[in-house]
């Protein structure tokens, strides 16, 4: 088998910042971040220990860095500090307690704001009442909720008395949540009566309920009243947040934790397997997302912060709450879907609140083209200065229509590659001084050391595509999975025989620039005629043809060719998916690629299966296109119905 993934795709264009936005930029110039970025790498002990001495310790580290267990690492050794201290009391005590942390909007139009005091004060009563069910330092508490404050308050409310929280998305089914549960072993629950999502009632109490029948390690299930849809209620077990709130007080002293003591659990979920618990601890973990919150959004005083993630992922956790409040910045979160009640819900709040800071997924992204450009245009963007995407790779052509329709050619974009794992962002443009092209994330982040190496772990060169490794620890690494040494190891540290060198799992090549292009993950590879392609840049060729919108590429097993591709389209709206736009799609993709890359076959979908937090889930396209059963494990799909329709329809040829 040929070890390289070839790379077929060639993008072009350079988009330089503005040297209105260099100027006013934290790292406008090229040279100073060559300094920086050599410093991080030849000192990361200096690099690290100072910015680390930016955040409020209550006890200050002796040491920065401790590899010699690796691959388990161990950061600012002797330090004791507390997130939610460092999210809140800095600035709830100083300039910016009146400033707002929080503008929070409902689905139903509803909305609230916090400044810096009013959300210590929250987070405080919230602790008291944890504490008052007897939940303390180390005990695990599931978190189940909607998009409202409560969840930023519950989050850090845990992180408060050293409570190690695990946020489960609340798209997720009961089972999913019961299997998170049961693998933390918690002993609380936080949710909601429901939460609103197009209109309707997510009933998550209930959820809650059915996940926790059989479950004796569960004493408390602290429900936050949003919907008041009608929930059952078990009075040993369940407290209304609204009641419990009535007797505690408005201050609680944080938890001095030591720098390695477990922050947080979120589970991901891999192709095989079941979903790992990753464990990030508290003082690496904050430093991280600190600092690149701080560089890579180009924080500035008076920028209003939207990244559209729900707190249930891991973009939520570093770049909705932890980074942006360690910056004092002012965040917005919303709790329901782009398109309620319309689809111009997102700019509609951009316009009404003022965002200069957007931060979203290429799979929104895509949505929005689809939706139509009126949408944007018909609200005044001109505050917007930086967007930004992050979860999978990002079409060229969702690129600069990004570019163009939301940012007005005027704002830079930083596409961000990270994992749950990585606790950070790893790769990325820093806007001010890095020229970006059109799906490349780009160049690795301060402290990051990455290259692309074979299967034999020897550096490949440039345009040579093989597997995106990272040779040095980093402050926001992942310190294991819980309760699984072991798979730990083998998953991220036993490609290469060093045993610490961290495998990302994803395929990426470097340009003659040394730009990254990440590919995708590495068993979304398809390998015709012994040529290992990425299904990527398949569907990048597909996405720039006018009548597609989105596109998922799957091998499937063929005599002949070893596997043969299978493409699923959706069009945009008006364009049937007919034999002229299949033949047109095949020979665009010849024309851009090769023929090698042709599509045996093109099928049409109003949808692709996705997971909730927006991947097209190949997985199980795989099964579709090669017509057999799937026993895949559904537990993350957004819409099983999508899999049904495809299924019915025939694939022609
Ligand atoms: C993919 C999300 C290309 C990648 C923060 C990674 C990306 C996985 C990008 C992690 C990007 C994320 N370009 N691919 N900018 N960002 N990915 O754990 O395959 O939900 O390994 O973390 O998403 O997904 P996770």
């Amino acid at each position: 088998m040929s070890q390289q993934i070839e790379n077929i795709l060639h993008e072009n264009r350079r988009f330089s910042p503005s040297d209105a936005f260099r100027r006013a930029s934290r790292m406008g110039d090229e040279a100073e971040y060559q300094a920086m970025y050599q410093c991080s790498i030849d000192d990361p002990d200096g690099f690290w220990g100072e910015v680390a001495r930016e955040l409020p310790w209550i006890r200050p580290f002796e040491r920065v860095l401790d590899w010699s267990k690796a691959p388990v690492a161990s950061w600012f050794d002797g330090g004791q500090l507390n997130a939610s201290a460092v999210c809140l009391d800095q600035h709830a005590d100083g300039e910016r307690a009146n400033k707002v942390a929080i503008h929070w909007e409902g689905e139903p139009g509803d909305a609230r704001s916090f400044t810096y005091r009013e959300l210590r004060m929250e987070v405080a009563r919230f602790a008291n009442v944890l504490k008052s069910r007897g939940i303390g330092k180390g005990d695990r508490v599931a978190i189940y909720m909607p998009m409202i404050p409560e969840l930023a308050m519950a989050v850090l409310a845990c992180a408060r008395i050293g409570a190690i929280h695990s946020v489960v998305f609340g798209g997720f089914s009961a089972q999913a949540l019961r299997d998170r549960i049961e693998d933390t072993g918690c002993n609380a629950v936080i949710c909601a009566d429901g939460g609103w999502r197009r209109g309707s009632v997510l009933p998550l109490k209930q959820e809650v309920d059915k996940s926790l029948e059989g479950i004796d390690h569960v004493h408390t299930v602290l429900v936050v009243r949003r919907t008041e849809n009608e929930v059952e209620w078990n009075s040993e077990r369940d407290v209304w947040l609204h009641e419990a709130l009535e007797s505690v007080s408005d201050s609680c002293v944080p938890e001095a934790m030591e720098s390695e003591d477990v922050l947080f659990l979120l589970y991901t979920s891999g192709s095989t397997g079941k979903p790992k618990g990753i464990m990030h601890t508290t003082g690496g973990y904050m430093v991280g997302a600190y600092l690149s919150t701080r560089m890579v959004f180009d924080l500035q005083e008076d920028d209003v912060y939207w990244c559209t993630a729900d707190v249930g992922w891991i973009t939520g956790h570093s770049y909705i709450i932890y980074g942006p409040l360690a910056n004092g910045a002012t965040i917005v979160m919303y709790e329901g879907a782009p398109n309620a009640p319309a689809e111009d819900r997102f700019w509609d709040i951009c316009e009404r609140l003022g965002v200069t800071v957007f931060y979203t997924a290429p799979t929104a992204i895509r949505a929005f083209m689809k939706w139509g450009d009126e949408h944007v245009q018909k609200h005044d963007l001109s505050k917007l200065r930086l967007l930004g995407t992050v979860g999978e790779p990002i079409n060229p052509e969702a690129w600069t229509w990004y570019h163009r329709v939301v940012g007005g050619e005027r704002c830079p974009i930083v596409d961000t590659w990270w994992q749950t794992e990585t606790g950070g962002i790893m790769l990325t443009p820093l806007p001010g001084c890095t020229d970006t092209k059109p799906g490349s994330a780009t160049r690795p982040f301060f402290g990051v050391d990455a290259c692309i190496l074979n299967e034999e772990g020897q550096v490949l060169g440039p345009n040579q595509g093989g597997l995106l490794a990272l040779r040095k620890p980093w402050p926001s690494m992942l310190r294991g999975i819980w309760g699984d040494e072991q798979r730990f190891k083998d998953t991220y540290w036993s490609k290469w025989p060093d045993g610490w060198t961290y495998f990302a799992g994803d395929g990426a090549r470097q340009d003659e620039d040394g730009y990254f292009w990440v590919l995708g993950r590495v068993d979304d590879v398809i390998n015709v005629s012994g040529h290992r392609l990425s299904t990527m840049e398949v569907e990048s060729s597909l996405v720039a043809h006018e009548a597609v919108v989105e596109a998922a590429v799957v091998g499937r097993p063929d005599d002949l060719t070893g596997e043969a591709i299978v493409a699923f389209v959706t069009t945009l709206t008006g364009i049937d998916g007919n034999d002229d736009v299949r033949a047109a799609l095949i020979e665009h993709v010849a024309e851009q690629i090769g023929k090698l890359a042709r599509p045996q076959e093109i099928r049409f979908t109003d949808a692709l299966p996705k997971t909730r937090s927006g991947k097209i889930m190949r997985r199980l396209l795989r099964d579709v296109a090669a017509g057999r059963e799937s026993n895949q494990d559904m537990s993350t799909i957004e819409d099983a119905g999508v899999l049904e329709r495809l299924r019915l329809t025939d694939g022609q040829k």
